[in-house]
């Protein structure tokens, strides 16, 4: 049988269908919360965590509260509208510890060795560079960074080829729905491919 294919490596979604997505999320939001997932991810008290493909930021109250005053979460993501709907959130929920930043698909405005934890949930499979994607993760992340990849709607032996082809994380642990990765051991950051040019894609810092 036909799979369908949930977006797969479209990276930006057409504005009709991320209201659709936002709408769904809303709703089942509703009847099973799911913010409560990244609660054992081990988000500490004052760490940078960036929320790498937030969507309409259905985590980020919950990392905002992890993280406490003293940390600092990035919610970023390609597409506007999600940069919109986070920021009101944040002005909402007086979120003084989130910032938006919005990717041009290759390259987001952090600087090396920021953070001490990414997720990137549901969302791996709409990634079409995928190899430049992890290596931005590992730019941005910390030596001993951890980064939660969930498999989103691809089958797990796919998202752990990328994974390897990529050489820029090692997978320490797998979960049902994620990886835990640990960055690449092997890999002088300099060995990373370098990124396609910045594109100057708008920059939403809150
Ligand atoms: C299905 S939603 C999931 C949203 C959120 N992570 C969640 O679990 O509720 C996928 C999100 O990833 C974003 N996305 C897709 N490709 C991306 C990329 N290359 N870089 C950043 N965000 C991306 C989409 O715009 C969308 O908001």
């Amino acid at each position: 049988m036909k799979k369908i294919k949930y977006g797969s490596e479209v990276d930006k979604m057409p504005n009709v269908a991320f209201r659709i997505m936002a709408l769904i999320f809303i709703i089942r939001n509703f009847f099973k919360p799911m913010d409560r997932c990244i609660d054992k991810f081990g988000i500490e008290k004052g760490s940078v965590v960036i929320d790498y493909g937030c969507g309409p930021g259905m985590h980020i109250n919950r990392a905002s509260g992890l993280v406490g005053n003293e940390g600092l979460v990035y919610a970023v993501d390609i597409h506007e509208l999600a940069i919109k709907s986070v920021k009101k959130l944040i002005t909402k929920q007086k979120l003084c510890n989130v910032k938006t930043l919005q990717t041009d698909g290759n390259k987001v405005e952090i600087s090396d060795n920021t953070a001490d934890l990414i997720y990137a949930l549901d969302m791996f499979h709409m990634v079409k560079d995928y190899k430049s994607f992890l290596a931005e993760l590992n730019r941005i992340g910390k030596c001993d960074c951890t980064l939660i990849l969930e498999d989103g709607h691809q089958p797990r032996n796919k998202s752990k080829e990328k994974v390897e082809k990529s050489g820029c994380w090692e997978i320490e642990k797998e979960h049902k729905k994620y990886m835990i990765c640990k960055p690449g051991r092997n890999v002088e950051r300099s060995e990373i491919p370098p990124l396609r040019e910045w594109k100057g894609g708008i920059t939403n810092n809150t």
